[in-house]
């Protein structure tokens, strides 16, 4: 039985490499077979590559929506601000002063490498708008007037309200930390937004509830790394920072993951192959097309510091795959066509193959010569990776 799909020609996994980056691109292509060039180039061309008549399956789920996912939000007045962790300057100017003066006193503590991976995330948080662009590129499920009162729009947007709460605080934090090029990340900010992302999801809900399940999952793990390190270095504050908003993105995932275990549970098939398609593009970081005008390979350098520090990596990649395939039951799912079951052994074998590559890699990686790059962000001061 064949089971591969068509291979996808571009994956912007593969932009401009470094030690490290190529490390995770090489795993990651080995383990899904795909055969991408290293290149920047966008996704295929396929779009809407949802059958018209399954616009229904999205339609008949609208009250499951109301019901089940959009608890999920919190009410507005339930919600944390940015306000409630940074120092407030409604207070007389000294009372500011002297909070701003603590906040930039912890932030010394913080070393180059970490704040690389900091101004990443938040850059990567900060470039929003992009995304509820992105979620609004599914059909059957994207907001029609901006003010949509169809639950799937109402998610959406209550969604990008709470997300917006992170790319605000940590931008703040960074501000006010002195730590920071702001200038160089305002212009990585406004060059990404620019750019956008195309992760391949080709309009399809199925395949990109699949990506937001697993993205949302990743930020997590990587939030909620950089709290545990702030607390690490002596950075309370930003522990707290990072944590709430990993908590955040953990409610979200539950969220997604909700809603593609209900479509595993209506359209198996349909569910199964959109989660086997997505894998093997691989999941590509939103933030893969970050410029700042200067290092050509921004992302990869970036991405580079994060696998260095722990923060996000293969293993993470290959953890996130496992914890998938076991919440949603793939092993054991039922009533799959032919094709539906060359895509579950597919996937659920794939996590494996990621592991067993990551090993062989690692020890080659040992025995490399370490590099570094520069970084604008902390004023082109290197950083090895
Ligand atoms: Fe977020
Ligand atoms: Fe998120």
């Amino acid at each position: 039985m064949h089971c591969i799909t068509p291979l996808t020609p571009a994956c912007p996994l593969f932009v401009k490499t470094t030690t490290q980056h190529r490390k995770l691109n090489k795993i990651l292509t080995l383990a899904t077979k795909t055969q991408a060039p290293l290149t920047t180039t966008h996704h295929h061309a396929i779009t809407h590559s949802m059958p018209q008549e399954k616009l229904e399956v999205y339609k008949s789920l609208e009250p499951w929506v109301a019901e089940s996912i959009l608890p999920f939000l919190k009410p507005t007045d339930k919600c944390w601000q940015p306000n409630d962790f940074l120092p407030n300057s409604s207070q007389s100017s000294d009372q500011f002063a002297a909070e701003v003066e603590t906040l930039r006193e912890l932030s010394a503590n913080l070393p180059d490498d970490y704040l690389v991976v900091l101004v990443g995330n938040m850059i990567t948080e900060d470039a929003l708008p992009t995304y509820e662009t992105f979620i609004n590129t599914f059909d059957g499920v994207r907001d029609e007037t901006a003010a949509s009162a169809s639950p799937w729009a109402t998610w959406t947007r209550a969604w990008t309200a709470e997300e917006n709460r992170h790319g605000d605080l940590l931008r703040t934090y960074l501000y006010l930390s002195g730590r920071v090029d702001m200038l160089m990340i305002e212009r990585t900010i406004h060059n990404l937004i620019a750019s956008g992302m195309d992760p391949g999801t080709e309009n399809n809900p199925y395949m990109g509830f699949v990506y937001t399940s697993f993205q949302e999952r990743a930020t997590f793990i990587s939030h909620g790394n950089m709290a545990r390190l702030a607390k690490d270095r002596g950075e309370p504050m930003l522990a707290r920072i990072c944590g709430i908003i990993a908590s955040d993105e953990k409610r979200h995932e539950n969220a997604y993951i909700k809603i593609v275990e209900k479509l595993l549970e209506v359209d198996t098939t349909t569910a199964m192959l959109a989660i086997a398609d997505m894998m093997r593009k691989g999941i590509t970081m939103p933030a893969y097309l970050m410029n700042d005008g200067q290092d050509t390979s921004l992302f990869s350098h970036y991405s580079a510091v994060a696998q260095c520090l722990g923060v996000y990596t293969t293993g993470d990649y290959a953890d996130i795959l496992e914890f998938l395939v076991g919440r949603w039951r793939l092993e054991g799912l039922g009533g799959l066509t032919s094709e539906g079951r060359c895509a579950q052994e597919y996937v659920c074998g794939l996590p494996h193959r990621i592991r067993k590559l990551e090993e062989r890699s690692d020890e080659r990686a040992r025995k490399m010569e370490k590099r570094g790059a520069k970084f604008s962000w902390i004023f082109n001061k290197k950083v090895m990776l």
